[in-house]
Parts: structure tokens; C-alpha cells; sequence
């Protein structure tokens, strides 16, 4: 299929325009290049482009609710990206935009769409493909918001995602976050292709959903009376966390999720990060407490006792509460971080280990298989509900059932390891998809966008039957940090537009200058749903690449969207009369860098600086 230039089309299309000047202003055209990138886009070239105003009808096919819906979602999109309210109706007419299933779609989330200037049929195979299919067309608009009519290029588009499971985690025990926030963030997740809401809910800071079983989880888990100002200092803030979600609350995200066709995947994480439940019933511990929701974040030696039987039933009690309101097919039960120092003394998490026969074996100790026995009993309960067990990498220690899914975060090698030994695997590594690591958060610019895009989910070196493993990537927010929703959106974006390429379009089809030159209009589009993104997107990025056998390094500047870019080198304040930045160049040990990005019409960016420092021998 050919596949020609938007531009090309769009010169033509304004030569046409300027040749009928006296008439109305021609529409703001979109562009189907979008985030994340369709597998085919063929534009027509000479073709007159769809236009939308106020008698374009959205049709779906009468009685399908899920399309209706679906419908009413794409003239919301319409109306808040260009101020145009589209009419939604089950009769087709000239002007517009036809939502029907396909089933000649083989892939599940599959869709087409054939665009003219009378109509634009979006084919999908399920209804979850055509709601793929309709973010597409909220994409593809350009952000007018009433300024000026719009208008989609004439063409086709065949698309279907990469990987089945697109995930994004949110945390919200270390900060609680609202049921309408919640809502949001579903949102958000929706406009990026993500199918999978990975709801962290249980933590040591705190617990955040209603167990009818055990009340105290929530009469005394969900409370925390301050929180430490800074890592690793004793000071506190004085003001109290607090806040869970009831069953009927989950269950309204549930509903709201489902009809973005998003699976929300609950955890209770387990046996470590369990001072909360602690609080609340101390017996479930080894050495019974007390124990104090802690003001600080870590890894805490004080996790569940799996030697106690009254442990386990409380585990598999509350999974089932948690599978009554959660209709996923995963269940995450965590196993991260669990330390062993309390079962290594403790009478009871002895005798069940002589109780199962467990011996350390160089792979395995006995109180890691200890944890592999409680998190395999716990999964007897999921699996007899047919469900499917989930857990984090540290599960691997203990030599746990095949039929485990794992989702590997402490490295990306976790995710080769996890792969190998035949385990579906979800990667979400710490060192680039944790967008709450303080560390990469420092990253700024192109510099952060290239971290999460340059990742590569399936690892060289595996076999092809080890590859297909790996299931799926996703993206993580952890809230120790994270007080408020300006946070949450700013560690968010633009970061989760390179996660949804990774995790949506083709690995043939990557390319970080091509995906950069898409990335204005994600902004323009978080712009008019109101969304903070990180701002220093606009900011030079500064790279230093070192000589080999030298104190020097090359310095290379960029911006995202290739803009002019000043800088200097002796420590003064670049303005436009400081070298403009043709190609890298070098400089010596101890030199800082100070760059400013121009955009036309525009104040100049913030300054960026960096200092380079050669690595010194020891
Ligand atoms: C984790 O970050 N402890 C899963
Ligand atoms: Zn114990």
C-alpha cells in the first residue's frame, strides 16, 4: 500500500484553499499520524478530506450499547478538541462517521478506518477495536477548540496493537487518591491505548479498599498520621493520610474502566508490605505486634507470618472479597520485598517448614520456598475461581508455579530471566518504566522522553519461543512523592506517549526523531483536556558522550521538536547572540554547558546546564 505524506496532501489542499480566498476559511486539517502510530496509514492524495461541523452524525449500529457509548465518547472528544458538538445516531447519513464490527478482522483489538469526504467507516473486529479505532479520530483532530471548523485527510488506516497487555500502575497507599481522580487517570490511560489499570491497593502507609470481612483493615489501615519530608531524614510533616475506596466505589471504577474498555487489575500485596494489616490485627504477624503504620517508606522486616494458618485464611478471605468486586481475569498478590529475618526465627514459619519438608538448595532457601507455599496456596484460591495469578519478579526466588504471571521490575535482565523460565512476563523495568523514580524524574527534555522510548521490551538473545512470554509492558507510579494530581500528570506525560508506542505499535515502526515530530499535537491535545504535563519538554536536552582516553566529552544538544538551540560554555547566561548549536562539540573536564531552546513567537525556554565530569580513576 502506498503510503504518501500527509504534507504533501496538505500543500495541495492549501493551494486549492488560497485559490478560492474569497470564500469561507478552509478547516484546520488533522493528520492520522498519531500516538501511538497506526500500523498503515494510506492518505489519498487530491482527495477532499472529511469535514466535520455541527450535522456530522456519529452512527452506531441500534442496539449495541457498548457502541452507543462509544458514539457519545467520540463526540465528547470532538466537542472538547474543537468545539464542535456532532450530532450521535443509529441512521446513517451523508456526512457521517459510521461505527460498525467486522469480523473479518483477525485481530481482536483490530480496526479500519476508510475516509472520504462524505463519510468515514470505522470497522473494528470487537467494540474494543473500535474504540481504538475512535482514539485515533480524537487524535487526529486538530486542537481548534471552536477557533476554526476541522477537517481528516481522505485515506485509510489499518491498525492493531503490538503486544495484548498494555499496562499502567498506580499506587495509592503512600497518597490516596479520589474515586473522580481515579476517573481521570482512566482517562488518560484511554487516550494512550492502555487496556490494563493495574490498581495498587494495599502498602504499609496504608490500606485503601473495604474488606467486610476485616473492618480494622479500614478503621485503622487506612489512617497514617504524617509522613516523612525527606528520604532518609527523620523529619515529619504532621498531617494525616487517610481515605479508602468501599466495595461500591471500586466497583464504579470497575464500570467506568470497563466501558473504556480498560480491565482494572487489583493487588493486595503480600506477604511483605503488610504493616497496615498489621496494624489492624497484629495476630497476623510473627511476633504479634504491636505494630505502627510507618511514617517512612522502605522495606520493612515486619511482613506476614506464613507459618499461621489463621494468616493464610485471612489471605484467601480477602482475595475473595477482592474477586467479588474485581471481575479480572489477573489477580496480583505481590510477593516483592518480602525480607525473611522474622520466619527465620519465628516457631511457627519453622514448623510449617519442616511441616512441607523444605531444604535450602543453592537456587532456593527454605524460607523462600516458605513464600513460594503461601503465595501458591493463595493462588489455589484465584485459580479455583479461574482466575490467574500475578505477581512481582522477587516470585521467581522461590521457585513458583509455571502458571504464575510475573511482572518483571527489578531490572530489564528480570524480564529475560522471568522469560527463560517460562513464565508470561509483563516488563515494566524500575530503570526506565517507573515514572516515579526520582532519578530519571531528574531527566528533562528530549532526554526523558528517550529513557522510556529506547527501552526494548523483548531483550536480544532469547529464543523465539522465549519472546513470546513476554505479554505485555507497563508503565508504574509509585506515590511516595506524589502528593496531588499536578505530580501524578507530571510524571505521566509526555512519558506515557512514548510508553504507548512501545506497548501498541510495531518495533519495525520505531523510530524516536519520527515519534518526537508527533509529539507537539499529544501535547496540544493534554493541553485542551487540561492535563499537566511536564513542561520541560521545551527545554534543550544536554548529552555528554565521553572521548575515549581523554578527560573530554562531545556535547549534543536537541530538542524535541528541532528547534533552534543557543548555548555557551564559560558559564554565562546564553541569549540569541551566543553560538547558535549546529553539531556536537567538544569540551574539557569541569566545562559547564548552558543552553536555551527558541521557539517562533515565543519567549525563549528555561535555561538548561549541565557540567561535564570526566569519570575519575580510583
Ligand atoms: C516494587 O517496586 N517493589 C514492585
Ligand atoms: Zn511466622
Amino acid at each position: 500500500m502506498k503510503n504518501t505524506t500527509f504534507t504533501k496532501f496538505a500543500a495541495a489542499f492549501l493551494l486549492l484553499g488560497s485559490l478560492t480566498a474569497c470564500s469561507s476559511p478552509e478547516p484546520t486539517q488533522g493528520d492520522w499520524h498519531v500516538i501511538p502510530l497506526p500500523k498503515e496509514i494510506s492518505e489519498t492524495v487530491g482527495q477532499r478530506p472529511f469535514i466535520i461541523n455541527e450535522p456530522t452524525t456519529i452512527c452506531f449500529p441500534k442496539g449495541n450499547e457498548k457502541m452507543e457509548r462509544t458514539a457519545h465518547f467520540l463526540a465528547s472528544y470532538i466537542k472538547e478538541v474543537t468545539g464542535t458538538q456532532v450530532q450521535v445516531a443509529t441512521q446513517a447519513t451523508q456526512n457521517c462517521i459510521r461505527l460498525l464490527i467486522d469480523n473479518n478482522i483477525p485481530q481482536k483489538e483490530g480496526y479500519q478506518l476508510d475516509i472520504n469526504s462524505d463519510e468515514i467507516i470505522l470497522r473494528g473486529a470487537t467494540e474494543a477495536g473500535v474504540f481504538y479505532g475512535i482514539q485515533t479520530i480524537h487524535k487526529a483532530l486538530p486542537v481548534t477548540e471552536g477557533k476554526a471548523s476541522v477537517s481528516l485527510p481522505a485515506g485509510s488506516i489499518k491498525d492493531y496493537p503490538h503486544f495484548g497487555y498494555r499496562g499502567f500502575m498506580v499506587d495509592v497507599c503512600r497518597h490516596f487518591f479520589s474515586v473522580d481522580y481515579i476517573k481521570e487517570i482512566i482517562d488518560m490511560l484511554a487516550l494512550h491505548n492502555i487496556n490494563y489499570f493495574h490498581w495498587h491497593l494495599s502498602e504499609d502507609q496504608g490500606w485503601r479498599i473495604e474488606i467486610k470481612k476485616y473492618p480494622k483493615l479500614t478503621e485503622i489501615g487506612s489512617y497514617r498520621k504524617e509522613t516523612i519530608i525527606k528520604a532518609g531524614e527523620e523529619e515529619r510533616d504532621g498531617i494525616p493520610v487517610s481515605g479508602f475506596y468501599t466495595q461500591e466505589e471500586a466497583k464504579e471504577i470497575v464500570r467506568y474502566a470497563a466501558e473504556r474498555f480498560i480491565t482494572v487489575i487489583p493487588e493486595i500485596d503480600m506477604p511483605g508490605h503488610m504493616m497496615a494489616a498489621l496494624a489492624s490485627y497484629p495476630e497476623l504477624g510473627c511476633t504479634g505486634g504491636p505494630y505502627e503504620i510507618p511514617t517512612c517508606f522502605g522495606v520493612f522486616d515486619e511482613v506476614l507470618c506464613a507459618g499461621n494458618e489463621k494468616t493464610l485464611q485471612f489471605a484467601k478471605d480477602v482475595l475473595n472479597e477482592i474477586m467479588d468486586i474485581f471481575p479480572s481475569e489477573y489477580i496480583h498478590i505481590g510477593g516483592d520485598e518480602c525480607p525473611k529475618i522474622r520466619w527465620e526465627k519465628c516457631p511457627k514459619c519453622q514448623a510449617k517448614i519442616r511441616e512441607l519438608h523444605l531444604k535450602t538448595t543453592p537456587k532456593h532457601t527454605k524460607e523462600n520456598q516458605l513464600q513460594a507455599y503461601f503465595m501458591g496456596e493463595v493462588e489455589k484460591v484465584i485459580t479455583s475461581r479461574g482466575r490467574k495469578m500475578m505477581g512481582w519478579d522477587e516470585i521467581l526466588e522461590g521457585n513458583p508455579t509455571k502458571s504464575s504471571t510475573v511482572m518483571a521490575w527489578t531490572s530489564p535482565e528480570a524480564t529475560s530471566r522471568s522469560a527463560k523460565l517460562q513464565h508470561k512476563t509483563i516488563t515494566c523495568p524500575i530503570s526506565h518504566l517507573y515514572f516515579s523514580n526520582p532519578r530519571w524524574n531528574e531527566l528533562r527534555g528530549l532526554n526523558s522522553i528517550a529513557r522510556v522510548y529506547n527501552y526494548t521490551p523483548v531483550p536480544q538473545g532469547l529464543s523465539e519461543a522465549d519472546q513470546k512470554n513476554i505479554i505485555g509492558v507497563q508503565g508504574c507510579i509509585w506515590t511516595e512523592w506524589t502528593k496531588d494530581s499536578v505530580k501524578m500528570e507530571w510524571q505521566m506525560m509526555p512519558r506515557i506517549a512514548a510508553l504507548c508506542e512501545l506497548q501498541w505499535t510495531d518495533p519495525s515502526q520505531k523510530d524516536l526523531d519520527a515519534f518526537t515530530q508527533r509529539l507537539q499535537h499529544q501535547l496540544d491535545l493534554y493541553t485542551a483536556h487540561e492535563y499537566n504535563y511536564k513542561q520541560d519538554i521545551y527545554e534543550a536536552s544536554i548529552h555528554f558522550n565521553p572521548v575515549e582516553e581523554s578527560q573530554h566529552a562531545t556535547v549534543s544538544l536537541t530538542t524535541f521538536d528541532k528547534v533552534p538551540i543557543f548555548y555557551t560554555t564559560d558559564g554565562t547566561t546564553p541569549t540569541t547572540a551566543s553560538p547558535c548549536y549546529k553539531k556536537p562539540f567538544k569540551v574539557a573536564d569541569g566545562t559547564q554547558v548552558k543552553a536555551i531552546a527558541i521557539r517562533n513567537n515565543q519567549l525563549p525556554s528555561p535555561v538548561s546546564e549541565a557540567t561535564w565530569n570526566s569519570p575519575k580513576e580510583n
